[in-house]
Protein backbone atom coordinates (compact mmCIF):
# COMPACT_ATOMS: atom_id res chain seq x y z
CA UNK A 1 0.00 0.00 0.00
CA UNK A 2 0.80 3.60 -0.47
CA UNK A 3 -0.23 5.77 2.25
CA UNK A 4 -0.36 10.09 2.88
CA UNK A 5 0.40 10.62 6.21
CA UNK A 6 -0.40 14.15 7.60
CA UNK A 7 1.61 14.08 10.68
CA UNK A 8 1.52 16.70 13.74
CA UNK A 9 4.98 18.51 13.68
CA UNK A 10 5.89 20.57 16.86
CA UNK A 11 9.68 21.10 17.14
CA UNK A 12 8.89 21.50 21.50
CA UNK A 13 6.66 22.63 23.97
CA UNK A 14 6.81 26.45 22.90
CA UNK A 15 6.53 26.37 19.48
CA UNK A 16 3.49 26.37 17.36
CA UNK A 17 2.56 22.87 15.22
CA UNK A 18 1.31 22.15 12.24
CA UNK A 19 0.30 19.17 10.32
CA UNK A 20 3.49 18.00 7.39
CA UNK A 21 2.28 15.75 4.79
CA UNK A 22 4.53 12.74 4.06
CA UNK A 23 4.31 9.54 1.65
CA UNK A 24 4.89 6.19 2.36
CA UNK A 25 5.15 2.88 0.50
CA UNK A 26 5.39 -0.61 0.66
CA UNK A 27 3.42 -0.62 3.61
CA UNK A 28 1.61 -4.46 4.25
CA UNK A 29 -1.47 -5.14 5.88
CA UNK A 30 -0.04 -7.23 8.39
CA UNK A 31 2.28 -4.37 10.02
CA UNK A 32 1.35 -2.29 12.77
CA UNK A 33 0.53 1.14 13.11
CA UNK A 34 3.90 1.77 14.83
CA UNK A 35 5.72 0.31 12.44
CA UNK A 36 4.19 1.92 9.40
CA UNK A 37 5.64 5.36 11.53
CA UNK A 38 9.43 3.09 12.18
CA UNK A 39 9.16 3.17 7.72
CA UNK A 40 8.76 6.54 7.68
CA UNK A 41 11.24 7.11 10.34
CA UNK A 42 13.37 5.40 8.57
CA UNK A 43 12.98 6.96 5.27
CA UNK A 44 13.30 10.60 7.49
CA UNK A 45 16.66 9.78 8.71
CA UNK A 46 18.03 8.14 5.72
CA UNK A 47 17.62 11.58 3.93
CA UNK A 48 19.04 13.17 7.29
CA UNK A 49 15.72 14.67 8.14
CA UNK A 50 14.11 15.19 12.16
CA UNK A 51 12.28 11.59 12.88
CA UNK A 52 8.68 11.93 13.72
CA UNK A 53 8.78 11.42 17.48
CA UNK A 54 6.30 8.96 19.29
CA UNK A 55 5.95 7.54 22.73
CA UNK A 56 5.58 3.66 22.35
CA UNK A 57 7.33 1.02 24.70
CA UNK A 58 5.70 -2.73 24.97
CA UNK A 59 4.09 -2.71 21.35
CA UNK A 60 1.40 -5.41 22.82
CA UNK A 61 -1.01 -3.38 24.08
CA UNK A 62 0.03 -3.12 28.17
CA UNK A 63 2.53 -0.45 28.78
CA UNK A 64 -0.08 2.55 27.87
CA UNK A 65 2.75 4.50 26.09
CA UNK A 66 1.22 4.88 22.29
CA UNK A 67 -1.42 7.30 22.08
CA UNK A 68 -2.20 8.63 19.14
CA UNK A 69 -5.28 10.54 17.55
CA UNK A 70 -5.48 8.56 14.33
CA UNK A 71 -8.32 10.38 11.45
CA UNK A 72 -10.30 11.77 14.70
CA UNK A 73 -10.08 8.69 16.84
CA UNK A 74 -8.29 8.10 19.89
CA UNK A 75 -5.74 5.23 18.94
CA UNK A 76 -8.01 4.74 15.62
CA UNK A 77 -10.74 3.28 14.20
CA UNK A 78 -9.85 -0.35 15.62
CA UNK A 79 -11.99 -1.05 18.75
CA UNK A 80 -10.66 -2.23 21.61
CA UNK A 81 -7.13 -1.72 20.37
CA UNK A 82 -4.06 0.65 21.37
CA UNK A 83 -2.35 2.25 18.61
CA UNK A 84 -0.03 -0.70 18.68
CA UNK A 85 -2.91 -3.41 18.20
CA UNK A 86 -3.94 -1.10 15.29
CA UNK A 87 -2.98 -3.08 11.83
CA UNK A 88 -3.01 -1.48 8.65
CA UNK A 89 -5.44 -3.67 7.34
CA UNK A 90 -8.27 -1.36 8.74
CA UNK A 91 -6.93 1.09 5.67
CA UNK A 92 -6.83 1.30 2.31
CA UNK A 93 -4.15 1.71 -0.51
CA UNK A 94 -4.19 5.55 -1.12
CA UNK A 95 -5.84 6.06 2.04
CA UNK A 96 -4.96 9.83 3.40
CA UNK A 97 -4.26 9.20 7.59
CA UNK A 98 -4.21 12.28 9.37
CA UNK A 99 -1.93 11.79 13.21
CA UNK A 100 -1.88 14.04 15.78
CA UNK A 101 -1.12 14.23 19.48
CA UNK A 102 -3.82 13.68 22.71
CA UNK A 103 -5.37 17.36 22.90
CA UNK A 104 -5.40 18.27 26.38
CA UNK A 105 -4.13 21.21 28.39
CA UNK A 106 -3.43 18.80 31.05
CA UNK A 107 -1.30 16.88 28.87
CA UNK A 108 0.65 19.35 26.76
CA UNK A 109 2.97 18.42 23.65
CA UNK A 110 6.55 17.94 24.58
CA UNK A 111 7.65 17.06 20.70
CA UNK A 112 5.46 15.79 17.74
CA UNK A 113 3.13 13.68 18.57
CA UNK A 114 4.89 13.06 22.26
CA UNK A 115 2.63 14.52 25.30
CA UNK A 116 3.46 15.11 28.79
CA UNK A 117 1.06 12.22 30.74
CA UNK A 118 3.02 12.77 34.22
CA UNK A 119 -0.07 14.37 35.31
CA UNK A 120 -1.20 10.45 35.49
CA UNK A 121 1.47 9.70 37.47
CA UNK A 122 0.52 12.41 40.54
CA UNK A 123 -2.88 11.21 40.55
CA UNK A 124 -1.66 7.61 41.26
CA UNK A 125 0.97 9.05 43.73
CA UNK A 126 -2.21 10.87 45.12
CA UNK A 127 -4.21 8.02 45.97
CA UNK A 128 -3.90 4.99 43.63
CA UNK A 129 -2.32 2.29 46.19
CA UNK A 130 -3.50 0.59 49.63
CA UNK A 131 -1.20 1.90 52.41
CA UNK A 132 -1.80 -1.49 54.39
CA UNK A 133 0.66 -4.49 54.96
CA UNK A 134 -1.00 -7.22 53.00
CA UNK A 135 1.73 -9.57 53.22
CA UNK A 136 2.61 -12.56 51.13
CA UNK A 137 0.51 -14.02 48.37
CA UNK A 138 -2.09 -15.71 50.63
CA UNK A 139 -3.27 -19.09 49.68
CA UNK A 140 -6.12 -19.30 47.23
CA UNK A 141 -9.11 -19.30 49.63
CA UNK A 142 -7.57 -17.24 52.20
CA UNK A 143 -9.60 -14.42 51.73
CA UNK A 144 -12.64 -15.06 49.99
CA UNK A 145 -13.88 -12.48 47.42
CA UNK A 146 -17.34 -12.87 45.79
CA UNK A 147 -17.08 -14.08 42.45
CA UNK A 148 -18.80 -10.97 40.77
CA UNK A 149 -16.59 -8.39 43.16
CA UNK A 150 -13.31 -9.72 41.74
CA UNK A 151 -14.31 -9.81 38.11
CA UNK A 152 -15.00 -6.22 38.20
CA UNK A 153 -12.04 -5.19 40.31
CA UNK A 154 -9.79 -7.61 37.00
CA UNK A 155 -11.65 -5.36 34.75
CA UNK A 156 -10.80 -2.24 36.37
CA UNK A 157 -7.05 -3.53 36.74
CA UNK A 158 -7.01 -3.55 33.01
CA UNK A 159 -6.47 0.32 32.45
CA UNK A 160 -2.97 1.13 31.15
CA UNK A 161 -2.99 4.35 31.86
CA UNK A 162 -2.96 5.27 28.24
CA UNK A 163 -4.93 8.96 28.76
CA UNK A 164 -7.35 7.99 25.47
CA UNK A 165 -10.63 8.63 28.02
CA UNK A 166 -9.37 12.05 28.42
CA UNK A 167 -8.27 12.71 24.78
CA UNK A 168 -11.85 11.59 23.44
CA UNK A 169 -13.64 13.38 25.90
CA UNK A 170 -15.32 16.67 25.33
CA UNK A 171 -14.33 17.92 28.61
CA UNK A 172 -10.69 16.23 28.77
CA UNK A 173 -11.81 14.84 31.98
CA UNK A 174 -10.12 11.83 33.81
CA UNK A 175 -12.92 10.22 35.32
CA UNK A 176 -12.68 7.29 33.32
CA UNK A 177 -9.10 6.05 34.41
CA UNK A 178 -9.26 7.79 37.69
CA UNK A 179 -12.63 5.54 38.34
CA UNK A 180 -11.00 2.20 37.19
CA UNK A 181 -8.08 2.93 39.72
CA UNK A 182 -9.93 3.66 42.39
CA UNK A 183 -12.65 0.81 41.29
CA UNK A 184 -10.05 -2.18 41.28
CA UNK A 185 -9.00 -1.74 45.02
CA UNK A 186 -12.54 -0.72 46.18
CA UNK A 187 -13.98 -4.00 45.24
CA UNK A 188 -11.67 -6.16 47.09
CA UNK A 189 -11.37 -6.28 50.91
CA UNK A 190 -7.83 -5.22 51.38
CA UNK A 191 -9.21 -1.71 49.68
CA UNK A 192 -12.31 -0.79 52.10
CA UNK A 193 -10.40 1.22 55.46
CA UNK A 194 -8.76 3.48 52.75
CA UNK A 195 -11.39 3.25 49.64
CA UNK A 196 -13.22 7.16 50.44
CA UNK A 197 -10.02 8.62 51.16
CA UNK A 198 -8.38 7.11 48.02
CA UNK A 199 -10.91 8.46 45.78
CA UNK A 200 -11.28 12.13 47.42
CA UNK A 201 -7.81 12.61 47.09
CA UNK A 202 -7.14 11.22 43.38
CA UNK A 203 -9.94 13.45 42.55
CA UNK A 204 -8.56 16.20 44.14
CA UNK A 205 -5.34 16.04 42.29
CA UNK A 206 -7.23 15.26 39.28
CA UNK A 207 -9.20 18.34 39.33
CA UNK A 208 -5.49 20.39 40.23
CA UNK A 209 -4.09 18.94 37.30
CA UNK A 210 -6.96 20.70 35.36
CA UNK A 211 -8.99 18.23 33.80
CA UNK A 212 -12.38 18.44 33.30
CA UNK A 213 -15.80 16.66 34.78
CA UNK A 214 -17.71 13.96 33.61
CA UNK A 215 -20.96 15.36 31.89
CA UNK A 216 -21.97 11.40 30.94
CA UNK A 217 -21.49 11.41 26.96
CA UNK A 218 -19.46 8.10 27.22
CA UNK A 219 -17.16 8.64 24.36
CA UNK A 220 -14.27 7.65 26.79
CA UNK A 221 -15.65 4.26 27.29
CA UNK A 222 -16.43 3.95 23.42
CA UNK A 223 -12.32 4.37 22.87
CA UNK A 224 -10.85 3.31 25.60
CA UNK A 225 -8.46 0.20 24.21
CA UNK A 226 -9.39 -1.73 27.59
CA UNK A 227 -13.07 -1.40 27.37
CA UNK A 228 -13.86 0.14 31.02
CA UNK A 229 -16.91 0.85 31.88
CA UNK A 230 -18.71 3.74 32.69
CA UNK A 231 -20.28 2.06 35.27
CA UNK A 232 -16.70 2.20 36.96
CA UNK A 233 -17.06 6.39 36.97
CA UNK A 234 -20.43 5.86 38.64
CA UNK A 235 -19.00 3.43 41.10
CA UNK A 236 -16.32 6.51 41.79
CA UNK A 237 -19.57 9.01 42.22
CA UNK A 238 -21.27 6.30 45.14
CA UNK A 239 -17.42 6.33 46.55
CA UNK A 240 -16.69 10.48 46.75
CA UNK A 241 -20.46 10.57 47.80
CA UNK A 242 -19.86 8.16 50.76
CA UNK A 243 -16.64 10.10 51.45
CA UNK A 244 -19.04 13.90 51.80
CA UNK A 245 -21.34 12.54 53.58
CA UNK A 246 -18.93 10.07 56.15
CA UNK A 247 -21.35 7.07 54.94
CA UNK A 248 -18.89 3.75 55.71
CA UNK A 249 -18.05 1.73 52.54
CA UNK A 250 -19.70 -1.69 51.98
CA UNK A 251 -19.31 -4.18 49.38
CA UNK A 252 -22.84 -4.97 48.25
CA UNK A 253 -23.28 -4.68 44.60
CA UNK A 254 -25.80 -1.80 44.21
CA UNK A 255 -28.37 -1.51 41.24
CA UNK A 256 -26.17 0.27 38.69
CA UNK A 257 -23.71 -2.41 39.06
CA UNK A 258 -25.72 -4.80 37.96
CA UNK A 259 -25.78 -6.30 34.62
CA UNK A 260 -22.42 -4.76 33.75
S1 LIG B 1 -9.47 4.07 31.24
FE1 LIG B 1 -8.96 3.22 29.22
S2 LIG B 1 -8.54 5.01 27.93
FE2 LIG B 1 -8.42 5.67 30.06
S3 LIG B 1 -6.28 5.49 30.65
FE3 LIG B 1 -7.28 3.56 31.23
S4 LIG B 1 -7.00 2.22 29.47
FE4 LIG B 1 -6.56 4.29 28.74
S1 LIG C 1 -18.55 9.90 30.19
FE1 LIG C 1 -18.16 11.50 28.65
S2 LIG C 1 -17.90 13.39 29.83
FE2 LIG C 1 -17.64 11.65 31.25
S3 LIG C 1 -15.46 11.31 31.28
FE3 LIG C 1 -16.34 9.92 29.75
S4 LIG C 1 -16.17 11.07 27.80
FE4 LIG C 1 -15.87 12.56 29.48
S1 LIG D 1 3.22 0.41 22.98
FE1 LIG D 1 2.59 -0.37 24.93
S2 LIG D 1 0.41 -0.26 24.82
FE2 LIG D 1 1.04 0.34 22.84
Amino acid sequence: MRLTLKIWRQKDAKSQGKLVTYQVSDVTPDMSFLETLDLLNLDLARKGEDTVAFDHDCREGICGSCSLYINGRAHGPQRGAAVCELYMRNFKDGDTIVVEPWRASAFPVIKDLVVDRTAFDRIIEAGGFISMKTGGAPDGNALPVPKQNADRAFEAAACIGCGACVAACKNASAMLFVSAKVAQLALLPQGQPERRERARKMVAQMDKEGFGYCSNTYACEAECPKEISVACIARLNRELQGANLGVEPSLRRTGSDRGK
